[in-house]
């Protein structure tokens, strides 16, 4: 399976900065065995779609995506106006969102359905908190949280992006070990393979630390399909050997 590598830039960025990183990734990436996609604020969407182009090497992703289809809720961005800005994935159930937001599995679980309908690929983010781990509830948390989307979008769960990104990972410099991210891909894909027969086409991408060091040894772990790369992707050089390692 082609590996993914997907930059989530979170809440940052300027007009200034985003061009320059850009224009070094493009002139850069070259012929990358690996799908790339860069997941920006919403802003920044119309700028990312004019500097990304025509290009095929760099998709373009969005970090939200709104549980309504259309009408008052004020500060929402649907699935539809997202797709015309180009937009091809769209994170869902990012833990930060979960934690600031208060997302609950079924707002993640809708979020994902309406960027299925609009023909976005939801990146569905699930993991647990360092107490959720510490208290053995590992395997609970994470397969809770992929159930409800797999229940509410039925057979369509083949079109989805997957990614563990353990809450304890995520901007600390603590990266999981490849056995323990291992561990969990495979939890993983057997609940996926349970509910589709196309399991072992569904990228499960870790997120959390990754790095420009530790990307190519947790990538050699058999259910490990790509990277979601948060503060690295904001550096063209780290990307871009991120990017190299996922062969
Ligand atoms: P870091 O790579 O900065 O730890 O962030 C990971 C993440 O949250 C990606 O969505």
């Amino acid at each position: 399976m082609k590996k993914f590598i997907a930059g989530n830039w979170k809440m940052n960025g300027s007009l200034a900065a985003n061009e320059k990183l850009v224009h070094e990734l493009l002139d850069r990436v070259g012929r990358p065995s690996c799908d790339v996609a860069v997941c920006v604020p919403c802003p920044y969407l119309s700028q990312l779609q004019s500097l990304l182009g025509d290009q095929r090497l760099i998709a373009l992703g969005a970090q939200n995506v709104s549980q309504h289809e259309s009408g008052a809720y004020t500060g929402d961005v649907s699935a539809a106006m997202l797709r015309e800005f180009g937009v091809r994935y769209a994170i869902v159930g990012h833990s930060e969102r979960r934690q600031h937001q208060a997302e609950t599995d079924t707002n993640v679980a809708i979020k994902a359905k309406r960027a299925l309908e609009a023909g976005i690929t939801p990146i569905v983010c699930v993991g647990e908190t360092q107490r959720e781990r510490d208290e053995g509830l590992t395997d609970y948390i994470v397969r809770r949280q992929l159930a409800a989307v797999v229940h509410l979008v039925g057979p369509c769960i083949s079109e989805i992006v997957l990614a563990y990104e353990p809450v304890w990972a995520i901007g600390t410099g603590k990266t999981a070990t490849p056995e323990q991210a291992q561990q969990v891909h495979a939890i993983l894909r057997k609940q996926l393979q349970a509910a589709t027969e196309k399991a072992h086409t569904i990228r499960i991408l870790y997120g959390g630390s990754m790095n420009a060091s530790n990307a190519a040894t947790l990538m050699t772990q058999p259910d490990i399909d790509g990277g979601l790369i948060g503060g690295a992707s904001l550096k063209a050089d780290d990307f871009l050997a991120i990017i190299g390692a996922a062969k």
